[in-house]
């Protein structure tokens, strides 16, 4: 086999761990389709998934930056996921501001996600983020942020059909859930690709795996702390959407 076909074997068998990995069916995705969630409980996952999801572009935007100059094949791929995440050209467009929508739908508006403050586990997962993209070596920032892309998926499966369910909301107020079940999708192969065209050696896929491996495990420490987060006995379900 050629040391191409090795990387490629070795990028498809590490986007395949990632695809498999427990994150994709944790038990906060399962609550959340398995249950009706109370205004509270909806309220407070949806104030730490826009905080993460607000702060996040801006930590992509910094790796774009400390990408190296040569590395034009993962330059060009970061910015094809910055540009879909920021609207691809049309601010209204912007996820967060799709996000947004939602939100005001159910029932928060953008003073009350203002005063958001992260859940420990929120905070520490951007840390983390913020530390492999901005200070690790631009390989292990690839692994990482192909980890992202990659477990993002998941999650609009659950999400999406979950939020149907509420009589609450219209087709307009889910365009965020909706989109985001391909736009995930695309992401995950852009940076697949950049890994193939980026990684020249053995040493430097192992990179790429540990900063995916530590990305990974990090969101699932994120989605643990939005389960208990949610579903705690300080967070009771006190008002019935209907009321
Ligand atoms: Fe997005």
């Amino acid at each position: 086999m050629t040391q191409a076909a090795d990387a490629d074997a070795f990028v498809d068998s590490l986007v395949g761990e990632l695809t498999r990995h427990p994150v994709n069916s944790n038990r906060f995705f399962q609550t959340f389709l398995s249950q009706r969630l109370t205004k509270s409980q909806l309220q407070e996952w949806l104030g730490q998934y826009h905080y993460f999801c607000k702060q996040f572009v801006k930590v992509l935007e910094g790796l774009l930056s400390r990408t190296p100059v040569d590395e034009l094949e993962m330059r060009v791929q970061l910015v094809k996921t910055l540009h879909s995440e920021l609207g691809s050209g049309r601010s209204e467009h912007a996820h967060i501001r799709l996000l947004e929508r939602f939100a005001t739908a159910a029932g928060l508006n953008e003073t009350d996600l203002q005063r958001i403050s992260p859940l420990p586990e929120v905070a520490e997962y951007l840390a983390v983020l913020h530390r492999l993209f901005i200070e690790a070596d631009y390989l292990t920032a690839l692994g990482a942020e192909l980890a992202v892309e990659v477990t993002a998926a998941a999650e609009f499966r659950y999400f999406y059909p979950g939020l149907l369910r509420y009589d609450q909301f219209s087709a307009d107020d889910l365009v965020f859930f909706e989109l985001h079940l391909e736009a995930e999708d695309d992401h995950g192969l852009w940076l697949a690709d950049a890994v193939r065209k980026t990684a020249q050696s053995s040493a430097d896929l192992n990179r790429v795996a540990t900063g995916a491996q530590t990305a990974v495990q990090a969101w699932q420490s994120f989605w643990e702390g939005i389960y208990r987060g949610v579903f705690s006995e300080l967070n009771p379900p006190a008002i019935p959407w209907n009321n």
